[in-house]
């Protein structure tokens, strides 16, 4: 897959230590900055990476901020965006197959690097269940057009 990353300078370092590891998972990595640990507001970083996925650029998104929170919050404002904060691995499986997360957040101040590697990985190789969560998710998508 043609996944986009960000951070801020909360999540540079694991940012940093995430792109070869998804690289070697066989994906193609964009880094759409911050690109170094000076401070810098997530919100820059975290709207262009998620417009980008939202207009099909990329098949998927991760953003890391301080706590995650941050960069999540700005890319859910995004429509067509789902993005999920995950600090556990089952978190991380689940939304992908009941959500269809499209963008990871995870925070570079909270977990460790194995830890982030792991919820990555399961979040990169899960699908999506379909089925009854088809429905929900559409709904997700009708409220988004309702306010267009
Ligand atoms: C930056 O200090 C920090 O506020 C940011 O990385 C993030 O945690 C915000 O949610």
């Amino acid at each position: 897959m043609n996944i986009a990353v960000c951070s801020d300078h909360g999540g540079f370092d694991l940012k940093m230590k995430l792109i070869p590891f998804i690289e070697a998972m066989g994906h193609t990595v964009t880094d759409m900055g911050c690109y170094s640990e000076l401070s810098v507001d997530y919100p820059d970083y975290a709207f262009p990476m998620a417009e980008a996925v939202a207009r099909g650029g990329f098949d998927r998104g991760v953003a890391i901020c301080g706590t995650g929170i941050g960069v999540s919050i700005c890319c859910n404002k995004v429509a067509g965006i789902r993005c999920a904060l995950c600090g556990d691995v089952l978190s991380a499986e689940l939304t992908r197959r009941h959500n269809d997360s499209n963008v990871l957040a995870m925070g570079g101040r909270i977990i460790g690097v194995e830890t982030a590697k792991a919820i990555t990985k399961a979040w990169l190789d899960t699908a999506f269940d379909g089925g009854r969560h088809e429905g929900r998710i559409a709904k997700i998508s009708e409220y988004e057009q309702d306010r267009e």
